[in-house]
């Protein structure tokens, strides 16, 4: 089957960038507790740009790609057949590899990319007990283990051991997927759209971010409208917050939020080049002109970024929530240490999506046509699907990096 895919073999992670589209051994169910997916839409976001250029995940997909082929004896090998290790070239086929012993000892070079993904389920594991061929789902990308301290107190999205679909764990952006059973949320291909329904994952994290604060009657003020942001600015809308401000720089983004209703947006132009950490004075005092000298009472920091964290606690008033989401390796600092504690702030630390209460809202949220969120996501998140849907056979490495730095948010369809 086709995919795309870093090939470790093949591309030097320091000195390459971009994924490559071959062909790859179809998955096959190997637990009883596996199901295949025929992928029909996966979203391409900001952590697979990360993976692009080669600035995020690293260890992660370096790692975990050597973790699935040590020890080869753990996977039914016999002591001695270790050194008949065999190359699986992405071209060649898993069913090829027979005897048995080339099987285990074979060396997996690849990890296929993507997380956020949609299509139907082609095959199931004998011990699946709810997910039937035909079924229609997404998958939740934090592979989780059920097992540790987290998970078996309700708070898996802090899983100790899980793996990321995409990343630690092979993805969507191939023709098929096998997962296991415990991540498929199953959708209703009836009320909810496929392009719309590959997009649940991202979603999910704003929706998580979200259910953080009662946004009834509340001013919010939004850092970032990136995809996340902006899908964060609809549900804060359908959760009746009183006034939404966005802050953000790129122009198309910008765009797409006046389009999407909301009631306030600011440029970010400059940057504080003696302290790149530093809050942006002229817009946290533009913020606190619009709320009549208060300040907003919840702020989400939504682009991972120094400034907007401070921006946050610059922006928002004294006893307010400040939700931090944006991610980024590295310290960061506080401005001010002791105005956090004297302004009373309440902060959030939000993390993937709760499981299943943050899908059951998603799929609340899409399924509600009064709120009109689906079509604000396909009409303006993906532009009436005006270049936002790459066939997945039409893909070139100069075609997809354009997509990637020109549309917050596209589709691969298989
Ligand atoms: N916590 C989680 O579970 C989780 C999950 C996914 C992504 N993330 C992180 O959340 C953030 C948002 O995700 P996304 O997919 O929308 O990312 P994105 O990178 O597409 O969007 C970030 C947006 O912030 C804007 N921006 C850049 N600098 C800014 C600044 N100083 N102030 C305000 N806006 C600024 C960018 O122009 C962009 O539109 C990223 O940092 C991402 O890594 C967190
Ligand atoms: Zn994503
Ligand atoms: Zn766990």
């Amino acid at each position: 089957m086709q995919a795309l895919i870093f090939d470790k073999t093949k591309s030097d992670w320091d000195s390459t960038k971009g994924f490559e589209l071959a062909d790859v051994p179809k998955p096959e169910i190997e637990k009883d507790t596996d199901v295949i997916i025929r992928v029909h839409y996966a979203g391409v976001c900001g952590s697979d740009k990360g993976i692009w250029y080669r600035q995020a995940f690293k260890e992660q997909i370096l790692g975990s790609i050597d973790a699935e082929n040590f020890p080869p004896l753990e996977r039914g090998g016999i002591k001695g057949e270790v050194e008949k290790e065999k190359h699986l070239s992405p071209s060649q086929s898993l069913g090829a590899l027979s005897p048995r012993q080339e099987r285990v000892t074979m060396k997996k070079s690849f990890r296929i990319i993507g997380h956020e993904f949609f299509g139907e389920v082609v095959e199931v594991g004998s011990n699946v007990k709810d997910i039937r061929v035909g079924d229609f789902v997404a998958c939740e990308s934090h592979v989780v283990c059920n097992q540790c301290y987290q998970c078996q107190r309700g708070q898996k999205e802090v899983c100790t051991n899980e793996k990321i679909l995409g990343i630690s764990h092979d993805g969507g952006f191939a023709e098929y997927a096998r997962v296991p059973a415990h991540v498929v949320w199953k959708t209703n291909t009836g009320l909810i759209r496929p392009d719309v329904a590959a997009m649940q994952e991202p979603f999910g994290n704003a929706v998580h971010a979200a259910s953080k604060v009662d946004l009834a009657g509340k001013t919010v003020a939004i850092f970032g409208l990136g995809p996340i942001g902006l899908f964060l600015l609809l549900i804060a809308r359908a959760r009746g917050a009183k006034s939404i401000v966005g802050v953000e720089p790129n122009p198309t983004s910008i765009e797409m939020a006046k389009k999407l209703g909301i009631d306030y947006v600011i440029k970010l132009e400059n940057t504080n080049a003696e302290k790149p950490y530093a809050h942006n004075q002229e817009v946290t005092d533009e913020i606190i002109k619009i709320t009549k000298g208060v300040g907003v009472d919840v702020s989400f920091e939504m682009a991972g970024f120094n400034s907007s964290v401070n921006n946050c606690l610059y922006a928002t008033r004294r006893g307010g929530e400040i939700i931090l989401f944006g991610i980024k390796i590295g310290d960061f600092v506080f401005e001010n240490y002791n105005r956090l504690i004297v302004h009373g702030f309440t902060m959030h630390a939000v993390i993937g999506r709760q499981l299943w209460q943050t899908w059951e809202t998603t799929r609340a949220l899409l399924e509600d046509p009064g709120n009109q969120i689906q079509e604000k996501l396909f009409n303006v998140i993906l532009d009436h699907g005006n270049g936002t849907i790459l066939p997945l056979a039409q893909y070139t490495k100069e075609r997809f990096e354009e997509m990637i730095n020109k549309h917050p948010k596209f589709l691969i369809q298989m």
